[in-house]
């Protein structure tokens, strides 16, 4: 049997020699996964040996890996706003950029029993995390994908917030009941036709096609859902953007009516979150 250092040693190799970006972490991470260890039980343990079984299972992973496919989709794990969230090939990975829209909406000053609705909920991350966040908050979530539902739905149990959220299986508001909502939120699919040939293989193989584009403009989604929310009572509408989309996104805003819009930059000072209002909140 090899030990931890061996086996490390030769994952990492083989993820070196097929250029993926993060070798050493992403072998490391995918050790730590199987043998349910965090980073200093590994290094403590390098001599020890590994079990034949483990370490079969372990080069599946690589060979996946290697392959290009997201970590995350062989762990099923990321975290997202300090939460855990299980995913695999039928959602998008919750990523860190999406963290500034939950935090200026759980900046706002609810002071009731606010009720929110999430346009393509995806793995669940935005309305779980904003369900932890804010109390007394319910959350109606839609997506067209019934498989994306069920993981919101897993992620939702994982966070024990199940009572507070609804889902509902919905080609955006198709099949959303007419009724007051405190805020509309959505990261909707946003990159433009045109540059799906610039992603990386991790993200144009793996994830879902309907998670990442509109097959347009990049803008279709909030076109429709800024129009479509003004037949609802709405206090909040936010959106992640895409990073040249801010100036787009407010004429859109603009031109069906709402008011005080406000565009927040990411870490990388580039726009990412655009949030109007419609009515009081
Ligand atoms: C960019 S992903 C966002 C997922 C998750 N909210 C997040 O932030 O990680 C967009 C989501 O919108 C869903 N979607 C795509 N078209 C839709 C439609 N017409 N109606 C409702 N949801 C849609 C996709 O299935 C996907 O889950």
């Amino acid at each position: 049997m090899p030990t931890v250092k061996e086996v490390l040693a030769y994952g990492t190799q083989i993820l070196n020699q097929n250029k993926i970006g993060d070798a050493t972490r992403d072998a490391r991470l995918l050790l730590m996964h199987l043998l349910s260890c965090d980073r200093a039980t590994l290094i403590i343990n390098n001599d020890k040996l590994v079990e034949e079984e483990i370490v079969a299972t372990y080069f599946k992973y690589i060979d996946r890996r290697k392959n290009h496919e997201p970590l995350q989709y062989i762990t099923h794990y990321q975290e997202f706003m300090g939460l855990p969230f299980y995913v695999d090939q039928n959602v998008l990975i919750p990523r860190q950029d999406t963290e500034l829209l939950v935090e200026k909406l759980i900046a706002l000053p609810w002071n009731h029993h606010p009720i929110g609705l999430e346009i393509g909920v995806g793995s669940g991350c935005i309305s779980v995390s904003l369900l932890h966040y804010i109390s007394n908050l319910t959350m109606v979530c839609s997506d067209i994908s019934q498989a994306a539902l069920d993981i919101a739905a897993k992620n939702a149990s994982i966070n024990a917030c199940i009572p507070r959220i609804k889902f509902i299986h919905s080609d955006l508001f198709a099949n959303i009941p007419q009724q007051k909502f405190d805020f509309i939120v959505s990261n909707p699919p946003y990159i433009p036709k045109c540059e799906m040939n610039q992603l990386q293989p991790e993200v144009l193989d793996f994830e879902p096609a309907a998670a990442l584009t509109d097959s347009g403009d990049g803008l279709a989604f909030y076109r429709a859902i800024a129009t479509e929310a003004k037949k609802y009572e709405i206090g909040i509408l936010a959106f992640e953007i895409g990073y040249n989309q801010g100036p787009d996104v407010t004429k859109i805003l603009e031109i069906e009516g709402y008011q005080n819009i406000q565009l927040f930059y990411d870490y990388n000072n580039k726009h990412r979150v655009i949030i109007a209002q419609q009515g009081e909140i």
